[in-house]
């Protein structure tokens, strides 16, 4: 049962459990006038104290496409925040006045705190370098109905492996599935954490590559999943300088790369993909974002115990 739950991190969700988000977002698909009225009287509260696009907006459209109501702040200079009020007592707050919320910020384990202490749905959208559990779920779903499977194919994860917080819940959420291969595309420095090698990888005996070069290996990917560095994370710019144009997906790169391999991005894209590969058939990260909103509006439904 997922009415009532918190959604923190990938593991949260037992592998029916995201069958079963992943199949509603399917049905919402084929037919999303079915579900016009399904959070009818019901309000969820986005508190997002870092910067977003895609995934505010992305939860606000499903509320809304499920005849729910939104409300919210889009940074922290708009909040109690700078009074300096917990998120503790935000949440406490907020609790009074939503259904359910959807937490992005800055400090990692932010979002936990504010569940431990909610008696309504939290989901982290994001929190840190950490964890973006419902990227994974739009992730999922796009590999899902491209690819017609979850298991049985390599994946390649090429860039900020180390600050990319999408890519942190990708590798843990597809570590379930049966004989996936990652190869982590990446500089030295912006490896993945020692903790999703040794937790993960390494402990579930995951057949894993670690590379520098992306033309060596592109050949072999099934999925190439390509990330931004995260400028925001780094304590150091001549670091991000040095580090940001690392890897550039163009066309000759991808001469090489098999036919039916899909290429994905959570977005905002900086430099990683040139936009001469946004035609190739092969691009799939506008997709991507479409099933971000499906598969959030299927999740809502799922959190509020509303069918
Ligand atoms: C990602 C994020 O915020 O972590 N964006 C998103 O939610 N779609 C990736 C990024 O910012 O690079």
């Amino acid at each position: 049962m997922l009415k009532g739950k918190s959604l923190i991190e990938p593991m949260d969700l037992s592998l029916e459990e995201l069958n079963e988000i992943l199949c509603l977002a399917d049905e919402i698909i084929e037919n999303p006038t079915a579900y016009a009225d399904a959070c009818k009287g019901k309000i969820l509260a986005t508190l997002f104290y870092e910067p977003s696009t895609r995934t505010r907006l992305s939860f606000e459209a499903a509320m809304l496409r499920l005849g729910g109501n939104v409300m919210g702040f889009s940074s922290a200079d708009t909040s109690s925040a700078t009074k300096g009020e917990s998120v503790a007592d935000t949440i406490r707050t907020i609790a009074c006045y939503a259904d359910i919320v959807a937490m992005r910020h800055p400090k990692e384990g932010a979002p936990l705190v504010a569940a431990m202490k909610s008696n309504i749905p939290v989901i982290n959208a994001g929190d840190g370098g950490h964890q973006h559990p419902t990227q994974t779920l739009s992730d999922l779903l796009t590999i899902k109905t491209l690819k017609g499977k979850l298991n049985d194919f390599t994946i390649g994860i090429c860039g900020d492996l180390k600050f990319g917080r999408t890519v942190h819940s990708l590798i843990k959420a597809l570590s379930r599935y049966e004989n996936i291969k990652f190869i982590l595309i990446s500089p030295e420095e912006l490896r993945v954490p020692e903790y999703i090698r040794e937790e993960i990888l390494i402990k579930k005996a995951i057949d894993y590559l670690e590379v520098e070069r992306l033309e060596d290996i592109i050949q072999e990917l099934d999925v190439l999943y390509m990330t931004r560095v995260q400028k925001e994370r780094f304590f150091n710019e001549a670091d991000y300088i040095r580090l940001k144009d690392s890897y550039i997906l163009d066309s000759s790169k991808l001469e090489k790369a098999k036919e039916d391999m899909i290429i994905m991005h959570p977005l905002p894209r900086v430099n990683e993909i040139s936009v001469e590969v946004d035609n190739d058939p092969r691009a799939a990260y506008f997709r991507q974002t479409k099933c971000g909103m499906y598969v959030r509006m299927a999740l809502i439904m799922k959190l509020l115990g509303v069918e």
